[in-house]
């Protein structure tokens, strides 16, 4: 049976808390319906109805090698595809089910595809997994709260063993971590109500995933959803604890830390607009810099973000998204320094925007937002600064200000010149070299 250790937990983790930014990547047959990806519980649709995206799915333009082109060219170092999402149509071979891309119309394993592609690219890889499913008979669904059939009165869940189902989903799950070489990621998702925990033989699950596949970094749905985040927060993780939290939709306003007041390792997942999966009419795209700011925000709490992309039906990762992408990979060229292998500063948010901090102890100053003369560093001492250098030219900025700096000689001032708009209008970056 698995059993935490902190020694080997803190290894096996150490490349995530580096990497810091990852594709969340959610396509399946809803991308038909374009209405995202759950279509099929929100708008109650029955199998038979259902059934009809699959026998359409042709995914005519799936070549995963340009979704990993992508991620690399916008800086991302992983990806996390959803290999089986609730709709239980799986994006794999698996020998458990007929229900899957290979008996669909475009008859490939797209998992597979996927990870050759990624690997190929030199990006870590990951599979989400749907710890519900609402293709599988054994699933409750009637008395379930989420699935397509709740509620239904001409329908009964007598009969459904879900045990039976546990026997699949833990199959499926050793053929993942069985015929696909080896997976950085696994993210299941989610718990809720009575169905977390030992409901899903969570420990069992857990131990035989970190025997197929040591060294695989599990998210924490077995335990909660994207609002509850975990034994890890305990400091005591149970035996099926995640390795990271996995806050949705939100950046925790203060990063994360257990009980014990230690940092917690986590992500969150984000969409570019609202929904994970391919949504026709969902045009709300958050802009680049605005993700620009996210991403730095997210590591200046210790923190990764896990930015998705949902593609269409033919497989194509949609135009808006894969521009937003590329401006944030224009930048990470430029500023990538500032966000790999960095975390928090230690020190308080600047009002002009966001510190980053390197282990080796170089400090970034993220300018969101200029300053009226020169930028001040709060919490870092005028004796402290070694040497400052606009990060995307390497040129050198002045340290100490002018004569209205001298009123605050507890405060390190930065001259970044007489131009009033920033080089970079979504993120400028300083890298300020200090004395140990
Ligand atoms: C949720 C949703 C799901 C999505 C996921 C991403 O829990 O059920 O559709 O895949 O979050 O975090």
């Amino acid at each position: 049976m698995y059993e935490f250790n902190r020694e080997e937990y803190e290894k096996r983790v150490k490349w995530f808390t580096e990497a810091r930014f990852g594709m969340f990547i959610h396509w399946g047959v809803y991308s038909i319906p374009a209405r995202g990806e759950w279509v099929k519980s929100r708008e109650k649709i029955p199998d038979e109805i259902y059934d009809g995206y699959f026998r359409e799915f042709e995914a005519k333009d799936y070549d995963p090698r340009k979704w990993a082109r992508l991620a690399k060219e916008a800086g991302m170092k992983y990806a996390v595809l959803t290999a089986k999402h609730h709709d239980g149509f799986c994006l794999f071979d698996s020998a458990l089910t007929d229900y899957k891309s290979t008996n669909a119309p475009c008859g490939r394993d797209l998992v597979r595809e996927y990870l050759d592609a990624f690997r190929a690219e030199g990006l870590r890889v990951g599979l989400y997994y749907s710890l519900l499913d609402w293709h599988h008979p054994d699933y409750p669904h009637v008395s379930d709260k989420v699935h397509p059939m709740r509620g239904n009165p001409d329908m009964t869940d007598e009969g459904r063993d879900f045990d039976r189902y546990l026997d699949y989903m833990h199959g499926q799950v050793r053929e993942l971590c069985t015929n696909y070489g080896k997976l950085d990621i696994l993210w299941f998702d989610y718990s809720y109500g009575e169905m977390r925990g030992e409901k899903w033989r969570a420990s069992e699950l857990v131990t035989m995933v970190r025997e197929l596949q040591p060294g695989i970094l599990i998210d924490n749905r077995l335990e909660g959803s994207g609002s509850e985040q975990g034994s890890l927060m305990t400091g005591e993780p149970l035996p099926y604890h995640g390795d990271f939290a996995c806050p949705e939709q939100i950046i925790p306003p203060r990063g994360l830390v257990d009980k014990k007041g230690r940092p917690v390792v986590w992500e969150s997942c984000v969409t570019m607009n609202n929904n994970w999966g391919f949504c026709l009419s969902d045009r709300k795209f958050k802009p680049a810099g605005m993700l620009i700011k996210k991403l730095v925000e997210c590591v200046s709490k210790g923190g990764n973000l896990l930015l998705n992309v949902g593609p269409d039906a033919r497989g194509n990762i949609p135009e808006e998204e894969e521009r937003i992408l590329r401006r944030i990979g224009e930048w990470m060229k430029k500023n990538g320094e500032s966000v790999y292998r960095c975390g928090a500063s230690g020190l308080s948010r600047p009002d002009w925007g966001r510190y980053t901090r390197k282990d080796d102890g170089t400090l970034y100053c993220h300018v969101f937002e200029n300053t009226v003369g020169p930028l001040p560093l709060i919490g870092v001492g005028q004796e402290d600064v070694i040497s400052a250098r606009d990060l995307a030219t390497g040129a050198e900025l002045k340290p100490k200000g002018g004569w209205m700096c001298s009123d605050y000689p507890d405060v390190a001032f930065i001259t970044l010149g007489d131009d009033p708009v920033l080089p970079d209008p979504d993120d400028t970056v300083i890298r300020v070299t200090l004395k140990n």
